[in-house]
């Protein structure tokens, strides 16, 4: 089997991207990242990758003139790297059924909530206003539609009294750490089994 090629897209900070680095470099994922994508320029992540020699490119959405583009040039972008499987961490961006059929099941998102609860660019303020007990965060393979795709992993975490969104976010940030780098070992290492468009069964 070939070495999987990934393309991690970013928006932001970028701390799952440097989980998933680690995890490549300890040998808990066999693959490479091909290329880094953020869609803005002073994304911190964009620095990170550039700074440990990773190939990475801001395709800026503010300079293109529809969605059409900016999602050609990213596709271009990871075509070129060879990508083979397109990692989005925290890239806050919603992207369209063109994009997701140029790399259908080859898409991975992580969302900061127990889907199909609290989806969506707040989570922890909605869990805090809504007031549950547990949150955490999960792992699912991206569809058409926003923070839906097949359910790969899911970890929970506590929901304190006195929780902020802070407190909550760095507790679900710990777990989102380890979860996301077991999920892409085991897609590059072929033990999900994808039953159909909900169900996501991990060979033993
Ligand atoms: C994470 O909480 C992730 O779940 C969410 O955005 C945050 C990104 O953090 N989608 P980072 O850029 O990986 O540090």
């Amino acid at each position: 089997m070939s070495k999987h090629i990934l393309g991690i897209l970013c928006s932001g900070r970028g701390s799952n991207m440097q989980s998933i680095l680690a995890a490549i470099n300890r040998g808990q994922i066999k693959a490479e990242v091909g290329i880094v994508l953020t869609d803005k320029p002073q994304a911190r992540a964009l620095e990170y990758a550039k700074s440990v020699g990773i190939k990475s490119v801001c395709v800026n959405r503010k300079e293109c003139q529809t969605q059409q583009e900016f999602e050609e040039k990213l596709i271009a972008e990871l075509k070129a790297a060879g990508v083979t499987l397109v990692i989005l961490a925290g890239f806050m961006r919603i992207l369209s059924p063109y994009f997701v059929g140029e790399y259908r099941h080859r898409i991975l998102n992580i969302h900061p909530s127990l889907l199909p609860s609290f989806g969506g660019a707040h989570a922890h303020r909605d869990v805090l206003a809504y007031g549950t007990k547990v949150s955490g965060c999960t792992i699912h393979f991206v569809d058409e539609c926003m923070d839906h795709g097949p359910i790969i992993l899911q970890d929970t975490v506590p929901v304190l009294d006195d929780d902020t969104e802070e407190t909550l976010a760095a507790r679900v940030l710990e777990k989102e750490h380890i979860l996301y780098p077991r999920a892409i070992e085991l897609f590059v290492d072929d033990k999900l089994e994808l039953l159909d468009d909900r169900h996501v069964r991990i060979k033993q």
